[in-house]
């Protein structure tokens, strides 16, 4: 009975989220695309009248000189820069301030973000203390907490991935706790979004893999919960249909610019249906699993995602359906649950596909209580997932992910 009536409030809760998603002024960053286009920025930096911004990327990025073609770009307008390199992958708090105090120091008068979603969420946060000074970055925990804007915030993905360019989130991790969490705000959106898939070639299989199906996670958490609409439908399926055809097809070669083109769309697409109509249990199991082992964000999503489908086929059936003829795997006059089935199927090949595991290797059975216990509080009342599960259900899909 208790338990009933707690379904029935997280099912008010996501219906005003509904509404209040229809009248937020979402903003949504203008796009420069294509390859060879992260040159390009330089000249709007420059018409943005900057002239010293802090270039937040990481060591891995430096070393393999992604950066370069950018800081050369900056170099020839008369921009100058500071580089702060040292977000680590699930960026921490102490990644936050400490680029704080470069900006601070250099007296910046802009970010641009360079990497994948690590030091794109590590420059979101920057922006969001530099201007909320006496809050920290727990203290931004949630969603709707902040309302300033960020000094101008320029976005630049390496990965196609994460859509954190298009995304009103940041995932931090608070390296004390080990917890990871989203902050959700509006000034988070950057104000442009570079899609340039000449940065993406270098980028490795198996990372290739993993960030693409954190992207076929969003389409598929936004489209299957029941908060999605016309507009984040139409770029889930869009998502969804690139990343079939896609991502198999980088993953064997690195250098297929067009498929890392279509991918760079795909995961700006999935960012943009899945930052309106949010992520699901996925999501909230796989933060757990990076705050808890340092488990990578994709590949904790790709590997949970196909028991999280088993859990609510039949509540998402009519919707995986869809999504299934959307991703060119049938036609409408095909029974619904084949339809269904084809989808998670077809999730499971890709993960087979291209190497990833059933199981996370790193999960001890001694903490599946707390990971369900974090993930359940992130993700009630929040995500408006087709079926909502107890501490025992999410503690049983968890211990199917054991080695
Ligand atoms: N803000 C959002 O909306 C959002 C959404 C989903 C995930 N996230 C967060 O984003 C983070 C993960 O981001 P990610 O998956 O993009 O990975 P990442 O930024 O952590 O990068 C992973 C590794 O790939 C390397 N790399 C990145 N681009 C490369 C390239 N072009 N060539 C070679 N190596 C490259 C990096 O140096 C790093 O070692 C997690 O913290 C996750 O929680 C944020
Ligand atoms: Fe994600």
């Amino acid at each position: 009975m208790i338990w009933t009536l707690k379904k029935a409030s997280f099912r008010i809760f996501h219906m005003s989220m509904k509404l209040g998603a229809m009248v937020l002024p979402f903003p949504v960053p203008k796009l420069i695309t294509g390859p060879g286009s992260v040159k390009k920025l330089a000249d709007q930096v420059k018409a943005d009248g900057l002239s010293n911004v802090l270039v937040v990327t990481d060591r891995v990025l430096m070393g393999l000189n992604v950066p370069e073609n950018l800081l050369k770009s900056l170099e020839a307008k008369g921009i100058q820069y500071k580089v702060f390199d040292d977000v680590q992958p699930n960026p921490t708090i102490h990644n936050i301030e400490n680029g704080l105090q470069h900006y601070r120091l250099n007296k910046c008068d802009g970010i641009i973000a360079i990497g994948g979603g690590s030091p794109i969420d590590c420059a979101k946060v920057i922006g969001a203390r530099l201007v909320n000074p006496s809050r920290s970055v727990r203290q931004m925990r949630g969603t709707f907490k902040l309302w300033k804007s960020l000094p101008p915030f320029y976005a630049i993905p390496t990965t196609a991935g994460t859509g954190s360019e298009t995304t009103l989130a940041a995932v931090v991790t608070d390296s004390e706790t080990h917890e990871k969490y989203a902050i959700s705000s509006l000034p988070l959106v950057p104000k442009y979004a570079v899609l340039d898939p000449e940065l993406m070639i270098g980028l490795p299989p198996h990372i290739t893999s993993t960030t693409g199906m954190d992207a076929l996670t969003h389409a598929v958490e936004a489209y299957i919960g029941l908060n999605g609409n016309r507009f984040t439908d139409k770029n889930a399926c869009d998502a969804t249909k690139l990343i079939f055809d896609n991502l198999e097809k980088v993953y064997e070669n690195g250098s297929d610019i067009d498929g890392r083109n279509n991918m760079a769309l795909a995961s700006f697409y999935a960012g943009t249906a899945f930052t309106r109509a949010y992520v699901g249990y996925v999501h909230a199991i796989a933060h757990n699993m990076g705050g808890m082992y340092g488990v990578p964000h994709g590949l904790a999503n790709a590997i949970i995602l196909p028991y999280i489908l088993d859990f609510c086929q039949v509540e998402a059936e009519k919707k995986l359906a869809k999504l299934a003829i959307a991703g060119g795997l049938g036609t409408s006059g095909e029974p619904q649950s084949e339809l269904a089935q084809r989808f998670i199927d077809k999730v499971r090949s890709l993960n087979q596909n291209m190497g990833i595991p059933s199981y996370i290797k790193e999960l001890q059975e001694k903490d599946i209580p707390l990971i369900a216990e974090r993930a359940l509080y992130e993700a009630h009342p929040d995500y408006p997932v087709p079926r909502i599960m107890t501490q025992k259900e999410c503690e049983d899909i968890i211990r199917q992910l054991m080695p």
